[in-house]
């Protein structure tokens, strides 16, 4: 079993959207028992990955160790305004090389956005958490994949191997749930 595992997490609108047309997240895709669970989730992880713009900015969000996909380097280095995070390019330099320049080398490792991040781990999520909001539609949003919507997040987890599990209510007022999506052996 590898040492590291790779947990994807985000919550996208009925038509797989993360963000409006304005690439932002709307209030409208914000719930409590959505933003309880990510809190949690985070909080178990060993390392954050996300873009520029995906930082969760939440009360524990200075204690976590982080990497920071971005051009803006050739390979892995400091970042300059966080001590715990490191920014990545995933041309130069190995995901395994940018773990161990985190110190970081088993655990679990949690990717929280945004759409380039999400379609870079689609071949290695050991799980993928999908929240979504079903009576939200962001019409010319930002997708969660580069592929949506000519397909749904769905088949474009299963395409990558990915199997759907058990799912769980976050939200019964507002029919917020979240689902699994593991990979088989
Ligand atoms: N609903 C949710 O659960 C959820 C989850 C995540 C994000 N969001 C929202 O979605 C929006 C995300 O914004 P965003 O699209 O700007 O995503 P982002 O992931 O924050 O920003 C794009 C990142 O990818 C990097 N990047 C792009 N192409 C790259 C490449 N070829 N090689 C290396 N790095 C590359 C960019 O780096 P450089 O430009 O620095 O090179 C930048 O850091 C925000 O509003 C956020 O709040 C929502």
């Amino acid at each position: 079993m590898p040492a590291l595992r790779i947990e994807g997490y985000v919550i996208v609108s009925a038509d797989g959207m993360l963000a409006d047309a304005t690439h932002v997240m709307p209030d409208a895709l914000k719930f409590e028992g959505d933003k309880a669970f990510f809190t949690e989730a985070l909080d178990r992880a060993d390392l954050v990955v996300h873009g520029r713009h995906s930082y969760e900015d939440q009360p524990n969000s200075p204690l976590r160790k982080r990497i920071i996909v971005t051009r803006t380097v050739a390979g892995i280095g400091p970042d300059p305004s966080n001590p715990k995070a490191a920014l990545w390019n995933p041309a130069g330099v190995s995901f395994e090389a940018a773990c161990d320049h985190a110190g970081v080398s088993a655990g679990t490792v949690a990717v929280i956005g945004g759409p380039v991040v999400f379609d870079m781990f689609l071949d290695r999520y050991d799980t993928f958490w999908l929240s979504q909001a079903p009576h939200v539609r962001l019409a010319g949003g930002e997708a969660v994949f580069s592929g949506v919507p000519v397909q749904t997040p769905q088949e474009i987890l299963a395409r990558h191997g990915l199997k759907a599990g058990q799912s769980q209510m976050l939200d019964a007022a507002n029919g917020v749930s979240v689902t699994p999506w593991r990979r088989s052996a």
